[in-house]
C-alpha cells in the first residue's frame, strides 16, 4: 500500500492553484440526475470521491464523459434508481442521490451509510425533509426507499439540526416539485450556494441559499448547463496552515477568499500577514513561530470541522496554549493519538482537546484514519524532525488533487512511497 513520506524542516515558498471544492461537485454531479439533458461541470477536481460518484452515475445508467477538469453527465439514460451498499459505504456523499432520483423517477432506493470514523452520522434529517415533500420513506434491509405518488409537493420544512447533506437532498428534491418549498434552519455552506447557482442555471428558480432560509418555487423540468465548481476552501485553508506552521510565505490563486472568514481570522490571530487580492490569498509568516488558537467547530460561517484537525497541528508547533472545541462530530479527533506519536502534548476531554505547543515534533511513522486527519499528520511531518511516513493515504486521495505535487512545488520534501 501506498504511503506518504515527509522530511521536516523546510519553510514553505511559492504560489499554489486551488482546485475545484469536493463537497460542492459531489452534490453537484448528483443534482444532474434531475435534468433533461446533459449537463457540463468544469473545474472538477482530481479526486477519489468524484471517480466514485461518476461509478455511482454510471451504474444509475447515466453517461458519463470526463476529461481533464470536466465532467459531462447526460442523465437521459438513467435505467436504475439503486445505490448499493458497495459504493454507498465507501463515500457517504452517496446519499446525495436520493433527493434527485425520487424527484425525477418517483423511486430511490440508497443504501444506508452507517457510521464513518469520525462518527455515526445518521441520515434522519434527510429522509424527513423528503417526508415533508410528501415522498413515502421506509428502511428495510439496510435501505431507504423512497416513492413518491406523481411530483413530490412543496413544503414548509424546519431541520432539527443544521445539516449539510440533508439541505442539499431536500433542495434537490424540492426544486421539481410542484409548488413552494420553504427550508428553514438551512445549512449556509457555500457549497450550498454553488449547488443553488449550479440548479438555477438548469432552469431551477431558487432564492435564499446561503441564509438559513431557502425559497424553491418548483418547476417542472430542469435542462443541461454549464457550471463551474467553486474553489475548494478547505484545501486553501491547508495551505495556508501549511505556510504558517513552516513559518513560510505562500500564495494560494484561484481561491475564494469570502468563503474563508473565519479560517482567515484564526490565521490572523496565530500572527500571520495575510492580503487579499482578487482570487489570490498571500499568507507571510516572516519566519515566525505561530501563536496558539483556540477554536469552536460549528456549522457555517463560524470555524469549519473539515479545518480543525490541521490547526491543532499547527497548535501543536505554536507558542502557548490552544484550547479546541469540536461541536459537529462526536468522534473526530482520531489524529489526537497520531499526532501523539510525533511528540505532541495534547490532552482530550470529550469533545474538548487541549494542545500544548512544543518547540519540536520528531518524524515517525503514524496512519491516516480519515480525510482531514490525514492533511493534519502531513503538516506536522512538514515541521518535524526526520522522516515522517503516513500510512492509509487513500484518505487523503479522496479529498486532495496532488498534494504532495502541490507542496513539492512549494518546497517541501514529500513524496509517494510503496
Ligand atoms: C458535510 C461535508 C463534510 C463536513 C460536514 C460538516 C460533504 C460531502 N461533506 O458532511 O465534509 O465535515 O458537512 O460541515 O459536503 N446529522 C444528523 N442526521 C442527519 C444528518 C446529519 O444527526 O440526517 C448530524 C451529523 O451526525 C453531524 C451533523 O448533523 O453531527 C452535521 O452533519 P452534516 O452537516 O449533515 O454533514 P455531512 O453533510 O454528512
Amino acid at each position: 500500500m501506498q504511503k506518504i513520506l515527509v522530511q521536516g524542516g523546510i519553510r514553505l515558498d511559492g504560489e499554489v492553484r486551488i482546485s475545484g471544492a469536493k463537497n460542492a461537485v459531489l452534490p453537484i454531479l448528483c443534482a444532474t440526475l434531475l435534468a433533461d439533458s446533459p449537463v457540463c461541470i468544469t473545474n472538477v477536481p482530481r479526486l477519489h470521491d468524484v471517480l466514485t460518484t461518476a461509478k455511482l452515475l454510471a451504474g444509475l445508467g447515466a453517461g458519463v464523459e470526463h476529461a481533464g477538469d470536466v465532467m459531462t453527465v447526460d442523465p437521459r439514460s438513467v435505467n436504475s434508481h439503486v445505490a448499493p451498499y458497495e459504493l454507498v459505504k465507501t463515500m457517504r456523499a452517496s446519499v446525495l442521490v436520493l433527493g434527485p432520483l425520487l424527484a425525477k423517477h418517483g423511486v430511490a432506493e440508497v443504501s444506508l451509510p452507517g457510521g464513518c470514523a469520525i462518527g455515526s452520522r445518521p441520515v434522519d434529517l434527510h429522509i424527513k425533509g423528503l417526508q415533508a415533500l410528501g415522498a413515502d420513506i421506509t428502511v428495510d434491509h439496510g435501505f431507504i426507499k423512497a416513492r413518491s405518488n406523481g411530483r413530490l409537493k412543496g413544503a414548509r420544512h424546519v431541520f432539527e439540526l443544521v445539516s449539510v447533506g440533508a439541505t442539499e437532498n431536500v433542495l434537490m428534491a424540492a426544486a421539481l416539485a410542484e409548488g413552494t418549498s420553504v427550508l428553514e434552519n438551512a445549512a449556509m455552506e457555500p457549497e450550498i450556494v454553488d449547488l443553488a447557482n449550479c440548479l438555477n442555471a438548469m432552469g431551477a428558480n431558487i432564492s435564499g441559499a446561503g441564509s438559513s432560509r431557502i425559497v424553491i418555487e418548483g418547476v417542472p423540468h430542469l435542462s443541461g448547463c454549464t457550471h463551474a465548481v467553486i474553489a475548494d476552501r478547505i484545501e486553501t485553508g491547508t495551505f495556508l496552515v501549511a505556510a504558517a506552521m513552516t513559518g513560510g510565505r505562500v500564495t494560494v490563486t484561484h481561491a475564494r477568499p469570502g468563503t474563508l472568514d473565519a479560517v482567515l481570522d484564526k490565521l490572523r490571530e496565530t500572527g500571520a500577514d495575510i492580503a487579499i487580492e482578487g482570487d489570490r490569498i498571500t499568507l507571510d509568516m516572516h519566519g515566525k513561530r505561530p501563536q496558539a488558537v483556540n477554536l469552536t467547530t460549528a456549522p457555517h460561517p463560524a470555524f469549519p470541522t473539515d479545518m480543525q484537525a490541521q490547526f491543532m497541528a499547527l497548535d501543536c508547533v505554536a507558542e502557548g496554549v490552544g484550547v479546541i472545541n469540536e461541536t459537529i462530530f462526536e468522534n473526530r479527533f482520531m489524529h489526537v493519538n497520531e499526532l501523539l506519536r510525533l511528540g505532541a502534548d495534547i490532552r482530550v476531554d470529550g469533545h474538548t482537546a487541549v494542545v500544548r505547543g512544543v518547540a519540536k515534533l520528531s518524524g515517525a511513522p503514524v496512519m491516516a484514519t480519515d480525510l482531514r486527519a490525514s492533511a493534519s499528520l502531513i503538516l506536522a511531518g512538514l515541521v518535524a524532525d526526520g522522516d515522517t511516513v503516513i500510512d492509509r493515504i487513500y484518505h487523503l486521495d479522496r479529498g486532495y488533487e496532488n498534494i504532495e505535487a502541490k507542496l513539492g512545488a512549494l518546497g517541501a520534501r514529500i513524496r509517494r512511497v510503496d
